[in-house]
């Protein structure tokens, strides 16, 4: 290769840009509503132990392939057997397909978080983007035509991230890592605060956190652990290998690791603990109770919130503001990362400046995009999103431990790579999570999967 590969500028840089990536939407409208669904209190039992089983062990895994092998998704695949090529691509290629959905979300928040000034959302929070199409008046859930209340703060978006990228790593990346985790850190400790402070957050707190063992016996929650942790630590997509490819040659492994593991997940239950405070306290001004008022996925965040901060006691634009803010922040530190595996890896490839390949991925996921700005693209979005977090995060991430425990046999190789500088030594218990129970519990995963949707 005749490029000189990008560097991060310091350790911090990378943390803060693996954390960056890590939390994001994933963490903020996502996990309250999965850990709701799945056994509450309960749910804590299965997402430790996939974070344990699966979520930290291939997060070191990324990263050492990644630092070791000097490469983007595909490369580091290849330098280990040329066979193997594909798989990186394979997750380069779901990081993109996120891309492309992603910054939909996104656009929405920002959207939102303008129109959270003065509440202008009005009363109907699930009309906000009603429209008149073909005569036919869509609400939230079947929005029509393309519209500048999504289609404007998506062309403003992509221009950022786009300038953001094309200044690289450490120019571009890191240094909006720097800028916005710090600001985001202390408007979600304002929200928390707010949320836990609220009449009635009491109820809705007890809600989250009341156990449910019974659901430990159905299946589905421990898929539900697993995609969760997968999607909110950023694993299985080639990110985190790409990451550590641009760490300079002493650098400690899995402390960094542990910090970005435990600190996204920290981010998580806080920032569900101010969620439910909130609903709790939804739930006390309508008179009925905290269940009645949860919606599961987009709803929970885009016609749930509005609805709180409509009947907020006082300052409600600004509470508005700093959620979708917040949402906006920490989506915008993980989009870049979502962007990077596939810019790293054509420019691994094909040996082109980085001006090129980020012309060509960010100019091919803003076209992709549009189409769920159109009219039932929100189904679309569905489907997709659907397919990656299933089917293929799954499969690539059992070729991927099969691969690097069996075929390659590599795991001991990367063990010793990380003990080398690391302050934290790896036990073989790594070597042995990876090569049977991971596998084993993916593969099982992937089975329920397809019986789910199959029967
Ligand atoms: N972890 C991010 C979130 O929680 C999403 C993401 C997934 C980012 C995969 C990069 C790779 O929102």
């Amino acid at each position: 290769m005749a490029q000189v590969r990008e560097q991060w500028a310091t350790r911090a840089g990378f943390v803060l840009a693996a954390a960056g990536s890590a939390v994001g939407l994933g963490n903020i409208w996502r996990y309250p509503y999965v850990a709701y669904e799945n056994g509450g209190g309960a749910f804590l039992i299965p997402y430790f132990f996939a974070l344990l089983t699966a979520g930290v062990p291939i997060l070191l895994l990324e990263y050492s392939m990644g630092h070791r092998y000097r490469g983007s998704g595909p490369l580091s695949y290849r330098r280990m057997s040329q066979k193997w090529e594909w798989l990186g691509w394979w997750q380069a290629m779901l990081a993109f397909l996120i891309s492309t959905y992603y910054i939909v979300i996104l656009a929405w928040a920002f959207s939102y978080t303008y129109f959270s000034i003065g509440t202008q959302w009005g009363e109907n929070t699930e009309g906000f983007f009603n429209h008149q199409y073909l005569g036919v008046t869509d609400t939230f859930w079947n929005f029509g035509g393309l519209q500048w209340k999504v289609v404007l703060p998506l062309a403003i978006l992509w221009g950022f991230i786009y300038l953001v990228m094309r200044r690289g790593a450490h120019g571009g990346i890191e240094r909006l890592n720097r800028i916005l985790i710090p600001v985001l850190i202390v408007m979600i400790i304002l929200i928390t605060i707010r949320g836990l402070t609220l009449e009635g957050a009491v109820d809705g707190l007890n809600v989250l956190l009341t156990p449910d063992f019974s659901a430990l016996a159905d299946y589905q929650v421990w898929i539900a652990a697993y995609g969760q942790v997968f999607f909110s630590l950023s694993i299985g997509f080639a990110t985190m290998m790409t990451y550590a490819s641009y760490l300079p040659k002493n650098s400690d492994l899995s402390n960094s690791g542990l910090i970005a593991a435990l600190g996204n997940s920290g981010f998580e239950f806080m920032v569900a603990l101010g969620i439910f405070g909130a609903l709790g306290y939804l739930a006390a001004q309508s008179g009925t109770g905290v269940n009645e008022v949860v919606a599961g996925g987009i709803g929970l965040a885009f016609v749930v919130f509005p609805e709180i901060i409509n009947q907020f006691p006082g300052l409600n634009s600004l509470f508005g503001f700093l959620f979708f803010g917040s949402l906006v922040f920490s989506g915008l530190t993980s989009i870049v990362s979502l962007l990077e595996p596939g810019i790293a890896a054509i420019r691994d490839k094909f040996d082109i400046s980085r001006k090129f390949a980020v012309n060509a991925v960010i100019g091919g996921s803003a076209l992709v995009s549009l189409l769920y700005a159109t009219k039932g693209g929100i189904n679309y979005l569905d489907l997709i999103d659907h397919f990656v977090n299933t089917y293929g995060l799954l499969i690539g991430a059992v070729a991927m431990t099969l691969f690097v425990g069996w075929f390659a046999n590599r795991l001991n190789t990367l063990q010793n790579h990380i003990n080398q500088v690391s302050d934290v030594r790896i036990g073989g218990w790594w070597v042995a999570s990876l090569k049977v129970i991971t596998p084993v519990a993916l593969a099982a995963m992937l089975a329920a999967n397809i019986i789910t949707d199959y029967q």
